[in-house]
Parts: C-alpha cells; structure tokens; sequence
C-alpha cells in the first residue's frame, strides 16, 4: 500500500497510488527543499533557545513536509491533518526517521489547533488557496511563516474569484505571477494587521502552479501600521503596456485620472497588493548557501530559483522582453545585451525568477522601447561583421 522513498536526507512513505485521503506531490520536493534551507538560515542566527522553536505543519498530507524539517533542521514539530488515514501515515513517517522525541502526530481541523496553540513557526500548504487559513495562522504565528497559493488562475486573473478570497482586484497582464505573489502577500499583511503584527516577507517566489512565501513576522502596532503603508496598487495600460505604482495615499488622486500618459487609453488598476520588497538579500544569500552544503534532491533547480531572486530588483513588476519585441515588430536580442544597455545608460535593470525571458527595469516603457532599438541596431550590425 505504501512506497519508501527519500527527500533529502529523510525516508517517507508514501502512498502508492493516487489516492483522495493522503496527498503527496514529488514534484512539490523543489519547494520543499527550498523550505528546509530556508528555516535552517532563519533558526541558525537565533540566539540559542531554552527550549526549542516551534513549529507546526498544519496541512500535512504524508507529513514529509514537517518531518524533514524535524530530521534535517531539528526543530520540535506538531504535525497536523485532518485525515484519518493521512495522520496514520505521519505517525508511521515520525516512526521511520526516529524523530518520535521532537514530532508528534494530531489529527485536528487546522483552524482548530491554531487558534488553539501558538508556533514559533507555521506552515499552511492547502488544496487552492490558503485563505481559509491565513486568520488562524496570523494568529498563531511568532515568529516564521510559511504559506502555500496554488490557486494561480484566480490570483493570476485567468478566472474570477481574486477579489472574493483576497479582497483584491487582479489584473490578466504578462506580469500576473507578480501581481498574484503580491496580492497573497497583501492579504497577509492585512490578517496579521488585525493581530498587531507586520510581516516582513523574506522569500516569495513562484514556480509551475504554486506561489511560496516565507515571511518573517514582526510584534507590535507601530510595525503593523507601517506594513499597511507598503501597500498600494499598480496601474496598467494594456494599450502602450505602460505601467506604474502607486500606494494607497495615492489612491484618490489616480481614481480622478483614469487615462494613460503615454498613449490616452484607459488605465486598468490591480490591488490592493503588497509594494515593499518581496524578499531580503541577506536571507535569500543564506538560503542559498544552506542549499549548496545540503543533501537535497533538486538542488540545481532550487539554486537556480534562489539565485535569481538575491540579485532580482525590488520593482513590482516586470516586462517581458519578447512581448515588447514583438510592438515593435523586432526579433530579440539576447536579453543580457538588453540588461547591460539599460544599466549602461543609468537605470537599474536585473533579471527575474518569475520569468527566463524577462526583465525588472526602473526605465519607463518609453525609454526600454528607446534602449530596445539601440541594443537592437548594434546587436544587428555585430551579427553581420561576424
Ligand atoms: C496540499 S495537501 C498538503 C501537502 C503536504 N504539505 C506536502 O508537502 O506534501 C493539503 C492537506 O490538507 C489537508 N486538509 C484539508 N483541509 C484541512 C483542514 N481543515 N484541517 C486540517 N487538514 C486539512 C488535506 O487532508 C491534505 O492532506
Ligand atoms: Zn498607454
């Protein structure tokens, strides 16, 4: 009935066929081993505890998520599903890794046990959104938290539903895996608000179907007020694809001005979502050092993930190169040569994880257009002397 397999340096069981009552998605271990280094990096320059940190896997199918985090970080663990076959499971896992004195096993409705009990650390990986959750978890939650989206289609505007679980307006544009990041974190930040807590998000980053976001949560009314001022909305304009920030201060002023400078068409507005940087440098060097000396088993993938976003700029949205080429009726040039010629005439530009062939710029879309043809007539005329 169950097949042993191994992430990192953990032995799981899992079941061996698809089945409703236990979930396990391999192809979930890229984001789990990113989890793992992330909460070794955020435990490790920790003051030494008494006691250690908490942490709780409140929706954990086969439990692989907690145990490995018991096994590889050492961490006390509560591990949590709903399911009566899923929670025999994490009780056969606990007792496969000799993890028995650190994890221990509940069977509990998640909003339950989290309102019920407070964690160093929480994790919420659901089916869909983690809306449901995200209340308990705030409130739960001292000092990490760790949450799952996998309902990209409505966070993404491909299917109607944003504004419903998140309060917030999305937008369908070639950034929407921004915009969705954005929005679940401004979602965030306005649960843990309630509970006199800020978030300060240290990784967010999304890949195939899911969104991920490890944030740190911060105590008291003066940090919670001023994480509701990094929120704010993007405007767009699907006619010239000029686009631009603006926080909620803001917001009666752009109401009035429902036109686009660049072009006259109308401006189509997303949020309210999280503006403030969607990760910290510093981390996300340690998260990545954590994953070159640590047995994992798609280190490349998660490295590569990771690598990107220290160097990503901290811009909410980003253009891709190919659409912009095609306005223009161009054929692309090598998206490095771009990067260097708009750093090259003073603006910031980087690469971003959300997307290989696209870009983060402070230039307005005029002026990438501009430094388009330029890079576009040189990178031509190198092409012909080769
Ligand atoms: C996406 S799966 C978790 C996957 C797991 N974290 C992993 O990494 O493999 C979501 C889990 O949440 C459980 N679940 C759904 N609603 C729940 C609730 N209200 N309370 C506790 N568990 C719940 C399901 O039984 C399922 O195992
Ligand atoms: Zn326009």
């Amino acid at each position: 009935m169950f097949l042993e397999t191994k992430e990192g340096k953990t032995k799981i069981l899992v079941p061996k066929q698809r089945t409703k009552s236990i979930f396990y998605n391999p192809k979930m271990e890229l984001c789990r081993d990113i989890d793992i280094a992330g909460v070794a990096a955020f435990v490790s320059p920790l003051p030494s505890q008494q006691a250690p940190l908490t942490y709780i896997d409140a929706l954990a199918g086969t439990g692989v998520r907690g145990v490995r985090v018991a096994k590889e970080v050492g961490l006390a663990i509560a591990i949590n599903d709903r399911s009566k076959s899923a929670y025999e499971l994490i009780k056969k896992n606990i007792k496969l890794n000799k993890i028995g004195e650190s994890a221990k096993a509940y069977n509990e409705d998640a909003n339950v046990i989290l309102l019920q009990n407070k964690y160093d650390l929480v994790d919420i990986d659901p089916f869909g959104s983690p809306v449901p959750f995200l209340d308990a978890a705030c409130k739960s939650v001292k000092k990490l938290l760790l949450t799952t989206a996998t309902d990209t289609a409505p966070l993404c505007g491909a299917h109607p539903g944003g504004l419903r679980r998140y309060d917030a307006k999305t937008l369908n544009t070639e950034y929407h895996k921004e915009i969705a990041t954005r929005i679940l974190l401004g979602r965030i930040t306005r649960d843990l608000c309630k509970y006199d807590r800020a978030i300060l998000p240290l990784l967010s980053y999304s890949k195939a179907h899911f969104i991920r976001v490890i944030a740190r949560v911060e105590k008291g009314a003066k940090k919670a007020d001023e994480s509701m001022k990094r929120l704010g909305f993007i405007a767009h304009c699907f006619s010239c694809g000029n686009r631009f920030a603006f926080s909620c201060s803001e917001l009666l002023e752009m109401s009035l001005k429902k036109k686009c400078d660049v072009c006259g068409a109308k401006i189509h507005i997303a949020g309210p979502l999280y503006l403030g940087a969607i990760k910290e440098k510093g981390f996300c060097e340690q998260v990545h050092e954590e994953l070159g000396r640590r047995e994992m088993g798609k280190p490349k993938e998660a490295i590569k993930i990771v690598a990107t976003c220290i160097d990503e700029l901290d811009i909410p949205f980003y253009y891709e190169h190919h659409a912009i080429c095609k306005a223009l009726k161009v054929t692309p040039s090598p998206l490095s040569s771009l990067i260097d010629t708009l750093r090259s005439n003073g603006f910031y530009a980087s690469r971003t994880h959300f997307s290989d062939s696209a870009f983060k710029t402070d230039a307005r879309m005029e002026e990438i257009k501009e430094i388009l043809k330029k890079v576009m007539k040189s990178w031509a005329s190198s092409r012909k002397s080769m």
